[in-house]
């Protein structure tokens, strides 16, 4: 297969809607500099996220007409049960609206005030949900991932020994699950080996400590083994993320990544007890087990988005695609974290705009102006150092969503970086006005700095102070 060969043909199309400078700045001041507060039409190419994006294919759309929307029973959840069943081999499967609904149930069955849960990185929402129960989130993500510009294969893996630590530490009583996020969304997109899922799976053998994948890109995260890991290159996508299943005792899955879907979520797992307990929370807060919060046509669309996402023709695709826009970024100087990941291409803010100190924001202005200058809409989000000796690095991710964009979107997107690249010394900083509660990143407001600031902190920022990263 030639790289970046789009295995679809497109038949339905959406216009884009052009706009100018002039508003998009107007459009950035209203949505207080954060751009999950501009409205999509006001967005030229949206690489805010891969999650609900994707382009559904003919199948897809075909298969909504069979949705069988009994309340009980339906046949089109036992179309998504079998499927789920079959690509994870757990017996139980509990749909959920979405990947935040399936963590909500999973912790609050699992987890009690004072427990700990070890993870890579938590997703922020996962972190949330985790800490909603009274629990603790812990990082526990492996060495080499701190070096943001060194190609790595495996720069989402779990740091075994550091794991054996917090089990030596707080112990089976106050554990009760560890979460490998596959691949490693927070901490740029990267794999996970089978060796480091088999490692961890061994030393909570040891403990009787239950492993959770959140599985939200499995189909990518098996993709990379099969591509990176000795042992794996004859195997199919499909053997390799059974395999990933077996290693671990149930999953989270947001079908609105790897599922190509726009809605939906699930639990699986072996654990017949568990899964009781976790229905019972199913129906007080998303609906009958065979349905949870999800209309029939979503499950009868998830059910065939997962086999699409599992072909290894679209895994090539997805991932060159992305590859090609990191190594594009990248020629021209951009640094972003390398290698690029399955759906999505980080790049470092804070080394790209030495001159901004992190209370000055560098990710969040970096995002504003790529909206400003070509209305491009990304996300800024901060590399979790919580665990590490780093000052916090700022990032802005450019995700792809499924099937959506093409070469010559992408080839716009890279013009616009490299205009953007080459007048950063001009980039300012940004105060936050409003930060909320919890997950500040969908709902903070943001203004520019102006000389007139008197906090000492934000003078800080104004003024020019080059740092280093890796
Ligand atoms: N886990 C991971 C690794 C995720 O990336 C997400 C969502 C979730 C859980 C929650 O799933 O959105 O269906 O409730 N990530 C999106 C993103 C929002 O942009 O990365 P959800």
């Amino acid at each position: 297969m030639v790289s970046r060969f789009a295995p679809f043909r497109i038949k339905v199309v959406e216009p884009i809607r052009m706009s100018t400078r002039v508003e998009r700045e107007r459009f950035l001041k209203q949505a207080g500099f954060n751009l999950f507060g501009i409205d999509s039409e006001s967005v030229l190419i949206d690489l805010l996220t891969d999650s609900g994006m994707s382009a559904m294919s003919a199948r897809q759309w075909g298969a909504l007409m069979q949705g069988d929307e009994s309340y009980a029973g339906g046949a089109s959840f036992r179309r998504f049960q079998a499927a789920v069943q079959d690509i994870t081999g757990f017996e139980h499967v509990i749909p959920a609206h979405q990947g935040r609904a399936a963590e909500r149930i999973l912790f609050s069955v699992m987890c009690k005030p004072g427990d700990v849960v070890p993870g890579n990185t938590h997703f922020d929402t996962t972190r949330a949900n985790i800490e909603h129960s009274g629990a603790s989130a812990v990082n526990l993500l492996c060495g080499e991932a701190l070096e943001l510009s060194t190609a790595y294969a495996f720069k989402g893996n779990m740091d075994v020994a550091a794991l054996q630590g917090t089990l030596d530490r707080f112990g089976r009583g106050r554990i009760p699950l560890v979460m490998l996020t596959v691949t490693n969304n927070s901490a740029g997109d990267q794999p996970v080996s089978m060796a480091n899922l088999r490692a961890v799976k061994t030393v909570l053998a040891r403990h009787g400590i239950p492993l959770f994948l959140d599985a939200c890109r499995f189909s990518q995260n098996a993709y990379f083994i099969q591509q990176r890991e000795a042992g794996y290159q004859r195997a199919t996508v499909r053997e390799i993320a059974r395999e990933m299943f077996s290693l671990a005792d149930g999953c989270t899955m947001s079908a609105k990544k790897d599922g190509l879907s726009n809605i939906g979520g699930f639990i699986a797992l072996g654990d017949g007890e568990l899964a009781r307990r976790m229905k019972d929370v199913l129906i007080l807060t998303e609906g009958f087990p065979t349905y949870g919060g999800l209309a029939g046509r979503d499950l009868e669309a998830i059910a065939i988005g997962l086999e699409e996402g599992l072909d290894d023709h679209y895994l090539q695709y997805h991932a060159d695609l992305t590859r090609w826009l990191g190594e594009r970024l990248s020629a021209v100087g951009v640094p972003i974290i390398q290698p690029p990941g399955g759906y999505a291409v980080f790049i470092n803010a804070s080394a790209l705009l030495p001159h901004l100190p992190a209370t000055a924001f560098p990710g969040h202005a970096l995002a504003a102006e790529l909206y400003l200058e070509a209305g491009i809409r990304t996300s800024a989000t901060r590399f979790p150092s919580a665990h590490v000796p780093l000052r916090e690095i700022d990032l802005v991710r450019l995700a792809l969503p499924s099937r959506v964009y093409s070469t010559s979107h992408l080839e716009y997107v890279v013009e616009a970086v490299a205009r953007v690249y080459q007048n950063r010394a001009a980039i300012g900083g940004l105060q936050m006005v409003y930060a909320p509660p919890v997950l500040q990143n969908f709902t903070a407001r943001f203004a520019r700095i102006t000389r007139s600031t008197t906090d000492p902190d934000l003078e800080l920022a104004a003024a020019i102070t080059p740092r280093s990263h890796t």
